[in-house]
């Protein structure tokens, strides 16, 4: 695929997991200046090569500001946000504390509003940009032991239509993306090591097949694409 992301400047949060690493790693493969944050990115071993690592919390909008500064003081402008957030908070409805709730929502929902209103005014600042909040298939369907983090996406998703209203006259675009299974820790976590996931185009997707609608998404090629929820899920579970 030809390189459109070469030189932008990419910001990644959530980095440290399994598909927020497989979108830092292909953005530096592909030539972007990737920026990396979670809470303890700059610890993360092996590192993500390339990249540069600031440690973020996503609750906490006076790390995202510090953060924000940091980037343009290195890279004089940003492009780019991805933002790849979870916390692995599962239980039944009875079992999840009001704290569950309140963590998911803050991390996820709460969080991507945050770091959208501190990076969006760069992007204006410089004239263009694309931000990308990944949501998930729960967003459109509850899972029994996720209803808190798929009311966060569900949330991210009509967030993102909001605020492309008051972005696009801006030329700064936002969508999300809603992963469906994808092989990961956090696949094993929900439905059971092995589990015999079920999808149209056969079983669970790879990190990278997000990674490479994430790099679409932050290229020209997407240039009219702003507002909306690209499923990723092999056409969802059967
Ligand atoms: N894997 C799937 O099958 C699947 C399916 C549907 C949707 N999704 C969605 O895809 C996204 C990524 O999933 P994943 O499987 O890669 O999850 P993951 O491996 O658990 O990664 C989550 C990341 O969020 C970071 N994080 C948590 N709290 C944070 C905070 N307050 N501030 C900054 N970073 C924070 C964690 O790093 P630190 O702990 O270092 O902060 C970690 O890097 C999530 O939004 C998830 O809901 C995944």
């Amino acid at each position: 695929m030809e390189a459109e992301v070469e030189g932008q400047v990419v910001w990644v949060v959530g980095a440290a997991g399994t598909i927020g690493r497989s979108i830092a790693e292909s953005l530096v493969k592909e030539g972007a200046r990737v920026i990396v944050s979670s809470r303890g990115i700059e610890d993360a071993d092996p590192p993500i090569e390339g990249a540069t690592p600031i440690n973020v919390d996503a609750r906490d909008m006076a790390s995202i500001k510090a953060a924000v500064a940091r980037i343009i003081d290195k890279f004089g402008q940003l492009d780019g946000l991805v933002v790849s957030t979870t916390l692995p908070i599962f239980g039944d409805l009875f079992e999840l504390s009001d704290e569950d709730w309140e963590k998911v929502l803050d991390t996820k929902l709460v969080g991507s509003v945050r770091l959208t209103r501190a990076a969006a005014p760069e992007m204006i600042r410089n004239g263009r940009g694309s931000i990308v909040l990944i949501s998930g298939l729960g967003g459109f369907n509850p899972s029994l032991t996720h209803i808190p983090g798929s009311i966060a996406n569900a949330g991210v998703n009509l967030f993102v239509k909001g605020a492309a209203k008051r972005l696009g006259p801006e030329n700064v675009r936002i969508n999300s993306i809603s992963p469906g299974a994808i092989r990961s820790p956090r696949l094993d976590a929900m439905q059971g090591k092995g589990s015999g996931i079920k999808t149209p185009m056969g079983g669970a997707g790879e990190p990278r097949d997000i990674a490479e609608t994430v790099m679409f998404l932050l290229s020209d090629r997407s240039k009219y694409i702003t507002g909306t929820v690209i499923s990723v899920d092999g056409g969802g579970m059967l």
